[in-house]
């Protein structure tokens, strides 16, 4: 199996180093327009491959979308990242037309390839892609909600100071500071309802500290974070790559399922060797439903901006 990932920045090679380490495909191919960048950062990762044992070839390209042909999965990652201080929406203008111009070239050599939408803002570059292209929606998976759902869980296992992977949760809506819902309902430990152990006032630190979650991060760190979108990257490429099946909320157009249509948001999907196989109806109260039409009437006025392009 092959995976190309486009943009060789810090998200684009936590992806690569994670599809390789855990050796979900046998070919990665990272792709950047800087000149030896990608060249370089494949070949310092592919230079781990017998210390950390792992047989994933990973091979870097300066723009050369050949090499990307035949790739089963491709993502995409490229734009330009978060500065402190900005949001997701910013960034609108300069990445839609890199989202437009690398679908397109992915397809001429991959016709075949599943896409992952990484670039920001995520839901609207995810719509963007799947317009751009002409697609069935089951091809185009936007990634944000795999990522905001590891956030939540993160900051739910600190709350509770249990172990996280004994923290089951999802976030719904779009991928935004604002948009993100944080389903804490629904959200248990090893099943028992996260109420039973923590107060109202927490639980709605824990969601907006998760719908923060990326900013704070980017405050961090001068640039937008890498180590979990990478994972979160990984964890939907290995779902489709070993057809999994695994419930895994991703942006995806919606045709009427929660009240919703022409516009992609996070939604938990079944992921599998089709992509997005199915959308999962979860029973949404009618505080989070408010919430998520609230959510998509923000996706959607940001995906006006696209009429100039599409
Ligand atoms: C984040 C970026 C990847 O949330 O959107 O960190």
């Amino acid at each position: 199996m092959k995976v190309t990932i486009v943009g060789a920045g810090n998200v684009g090679a936590s992806c690569a180093e994670y599809i390789a380490q855990k050796q979900i495909a046998s070919k990665v191919v990272l792709l950047d327009i800087k000149e030896g960048f990608a060249e370089g950062k494949a070949l310092d990762l592919f230079q781990t491959a017998t210390t950390l044992g792992f047989n994933t070839s990973i091979k870097g390209v300066t723009n050369d979308y050949s090499a990307t042909a035949g790739s089963d999965v491709v993502v995409i990652t490229s734009g330009v990242p978060r500065k402190p201080g900005m949001t997701r929406e910013e960034l609108i203008g300069i990445n839609a037309g890199i989202v437009q111009k690398v679908s397109e070239s992915i397809l001429l050599h991959s016709p075949e390839a599943f896409i992952v939408v990484v670039s920001n803002p995520m839901d609207t570059m995810t719509y963007l892609a799947l317009k751009a292209t002409g697609l069935p929606k089951n091809r185009i998976i936007g990634m944000g909600g795999a990522l905001d759902s590891s956030r939540f869980k993160t900051y739910l296992s600190l709350a509770l100071d249990k172990p996280v992977n004994d923290i089951q949760g999802m976030v719904i809506g779009g991928h935004g500071d604002t948009t993100m819902i944080p389903l804490t309902r629904l959200a248990s430990y090893n099943g028992a309802p996260v109420s039973q152990y923590l107060d109202a006032a927490s639980l709605e630190k824990v969601a907006a500290d998760t719908m923060v979650g990326g900013a704070t991060l980017t405050k961090l760190l001068g640039t937008s974070a890498w180590y979990a979108p990478g994972a979160s990257v990984a964890f939907l490429v290995d779902s489709i790559l070993n057809d999994y099946k695994r419930m895994i909320p991703c942006s995806v157009l919606l045709e009427g399922e929660y009240g919703l249509k022409d516009l992609c948001i996070g939604v938990p999907c079944i992921i599998g060797a089709n992509g997005i196989e199915s959308i999962v109806d979860v029973d949404l109260n009618a505080e989070e439903q408010a919430l998520l039409n609230a959510s998509a009437q923000k996706v959607m006025a940001m995906n006006e901006a696209l009429n100039d392009i599409l």
